[in-house]
């Protein structure tokens, strides 16, 4: 299959407005990639991102979202505010919202099929912890947050999937190139198994994890490997830059 190549950067809890100007500057440097270029900006930024990023090849997204549409959730923001913020993309189930805000497949499948709702693509994260490698549980622990995180309604174009190892996040660890594309090709055949060839063929598989310029050209080199979701790395444009050239 024909897939696009993603390059999605995760800001986390970092980034004021003095950050658009890596936005910019991303913007300058990468105005003829091939690839296709996000940036999840803190909810806070969403907007004023999705602004400065207007006439670039630069889309924005968020990091999460609620299930609900509105209604009586402090803090929270739905799929409906970020579309409305300018927002193309949202997270869901990322590691770090499943371990701190206690998000299990059930919720982030809920606020997937929310997303979708609104037209937004999302990105939703599976991964292993350590524990659970050296417990030789990681290929059933990704099966079952494939078939427990993802909506029925999948596409090609709804859906990004982003393989995130735990122990690789924000660590500088990142695992073999085998142990990579052994994953990959499990959960691209079990979206072929699950929506059909045409969709499960179609659906671009995201690593992440310490990716770096350093090693970005070897990780993409994987069979199923169709782009990366990068935190640390791409807060500065240069370095996120350096990624992007790789893809
Ligand atoms: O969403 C991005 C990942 O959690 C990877 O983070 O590139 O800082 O290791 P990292």
């Amino acid at each position: 299959a024909d897939r696009r190549k993603l390059a999605a950067g995760n800001w986390k809890m970092n980034g004021t407005a003095a950050a658009l100007s890596e936005v910019t500057a991303l913007a300058g440097s990468q105005g003829e990639a091939r690839c296709e270029i996000l940036l999840c900006p803190p909810a806070t930024l969403v907007e004023r991102m999705a602004r400065e990023a207007e006439g670039t090849n630069i889309a924005v997204g968020g990091q999460d979202c609620h299930a609900a549409e509105s209604g009586a959730h402090t803090g929270d923001i739905s799929a409906r505010m970020l579309k409305d913020a300018g927002a193309t993309y949202v997270i869901t189930g990322h590691s770090e919202r499943r371990a701190d805000h206690g998000e299990s497949d059930e919720i982030v499948r809920h606020k997937t099929e929310a997303a979708w709702a609104e037209g937004l693509t999302v990105i939703v994260c599976v991964g292993e912890t350590l524990s659970e490698r050296e417990a030789s549980n990681t290929i059933d622990i990704i099966k079952g947050q494939l078939a427990g995180s993802i909506p029925d309604q999948a596409t090609g174009h709804n859906l990004v999937v982003a393989y995130e190892p735990v122990w690789a996040i924000g660590t500088g660890k990142v695992p073999t190139t085998d142990q990579i594309g052994e994953v990959h090709d499990v959960i691209r055949s079990q979206l072929e198994r699950r929506f059909g060839p045409g969709v499960g063929r179609s659906v671009r598989l995201l690593y992440g994890g310490s990716v770096k310029a350093a090693n970005a050209a070897e990780i993409f080199a994987v069979e199923n490997v169709d782009g990366a979701l990068v935190g640390g790395a791409s807060l500065k444009a240069d370095d996120f830059g350096g990624i992007i050239a790789a893809l």
